[in-house]
């Protein structure tokens, strides 16, 4: 008996040093692997980041890590597109998708449909029948860049908050006024963050229909620089949202599903949609046409700004601009596969797109 229990308290205290010692060894995954610490820490000064302590430097290096030798196998499989560790590789997807994105589809927040119903006005008021491009489908060039065109503002950071919608619906204004009246004026995204909240919610997401439908009550959108970017919510400052430097019409929806009919919209001027832009492949996106893995759960928003083809491969391809800053995609801007796919196209781009008129 003395002895059966002497030999169990050797291997309990056996298997109590190995426990202690695979989670040591885990927590100093560090310094079993220099090359990839050093990575990262040249990561954090490139981007600035700073942890409160070492619990949550271990915790965002995993990450990191994690991140970075998926990014690696991906890349192998030589998909025509790229991934790169950017300013995201220290957020596991889940954390990116829920502070980066931030387009919020009505039948799929019961918050957002309540909010809706709870309101007098129908949501089919921010829906449009008309498409006044239907009938020039014919006669459209072969590329479209709006940038060479100068309709284009440089790329924007919505940074923490969840308002790419405001930035979708900000570009494509851009976009209208240049054409209209051959001059590039920034508008404010923080304006309908704080002062659109009849039906879009700022920092926790929105639609362009209804951003639309605000600033053509409200009689106009005031200027980047009359109203900065805050990246997070606040009160509306009305007496800069008074001054009105671009108004709109309205707007007009492409009809869904139907990339013809999106070509000939983005043909005529920049044009806000709607995409699946929370998963991996996205996240880290960093060059090529994007061919990569996303579904048509609509969460993101951006503008289309043209269309083309790759010289390379031939590969068909929508121009987007997107709100995270310029160490993302091709300097802020994104190639995503075009035509020859689902009808919806890739990541949904084509279900809902809009534009102001
Ligand atoms: C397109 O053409 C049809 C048939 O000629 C016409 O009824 C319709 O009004 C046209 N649409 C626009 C937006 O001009």
């Amino acid at each position: 008996m003395n002895f059966m229990g002497f030999s169990s308290q050797i291997s309990l205290s056996l298997f109590l040093v190995l426990a202690i010692g695979s989670v040591l060894a885990s927590s100093r995954l560090l310094s079993n692997e220099p090359w990839m610490i050093e990575k990262h820490e040249k990561w954090m000064n490139f981007h600035g980041r700073v942890y409160k302590d070492n619990i949550e430097k271990t915790e965002r290096f995993q990450i990191f890590n994690e991140n970075v030798k998926r990014i690696e196998t991906l890349n192998k499989m030589n998909r025509g597109f790229t991934l790169g560790v950017n300013a995201f590789a220290d957020l596991t997807n889940e954390e990116f998708r829920a502070s980066r994105t931030g387009y919020k589809r009505q039948s799929k927040s019961n918050h957002f449909d309540l909010h809706l119903k709870s309101k007098s006005k129908s949501k089919s008021k921010s829906k449009s029948k008309s498409f006044k491009y239907e009938n020039s489908t014919g006669v459209l060039a072969s590329t479209i860049d709006w940038r060479k065109n100068g309709a284009v503002t440089s790329i924007k950071n919505q940074g923490e908050c969840g308002c790419c919608w405001a930035f979708s619906t900000v570009a494509s204004m851009e976009g209208l006024n240049q054409i209209k009246t051959g001059k590039l004026v920034s508008l404010s995204e923080q304006e309908l963050v704080d002062c659109d909240t009849e039906f879009d919610e700022g920092c926790e997401g929105g639609l362009m229909d209804t951003a639309f439908d605000f600033i053509k009550s409200h009689g106009g959108l005031t200027t980047e620089a009359n109203y900065p970017y805050k990246a997070t919510d606040g009160k509306c400052n009305t007496k800069r949202a008074a001054v009105n430097s671009v108004s709109i019409h309205g707007h007009e929806n492409v009809p869904a599903n139907n990339e013809k009919a999106l070509l000939a919209a983005v043909a005529h001027q920049p044009v806000s949609v709607a995409i699946e832009g929370g998963g991996f492949d996205f996240q880290f996106y960093s060059g090529g046409v994007f061919k990569g893995e996303c579904g048509t759960d609509l969460d993101h928003a951006v503008v289309v700004i043209g269309y083309g083809v790759e010289k390379k491969d031939g590969s068909k391809y929508w121009l987007v601009k997107n709100s995270w800053g310029t160490g993302w995609g091709e300097k802020g801007f994104m190639r995503i596969k075009r035509g020859d796919g689902p009808k919806e196209g890739l990541c949904g781009i084509a279900m809902d797109a809009s534009y102001p008129i």
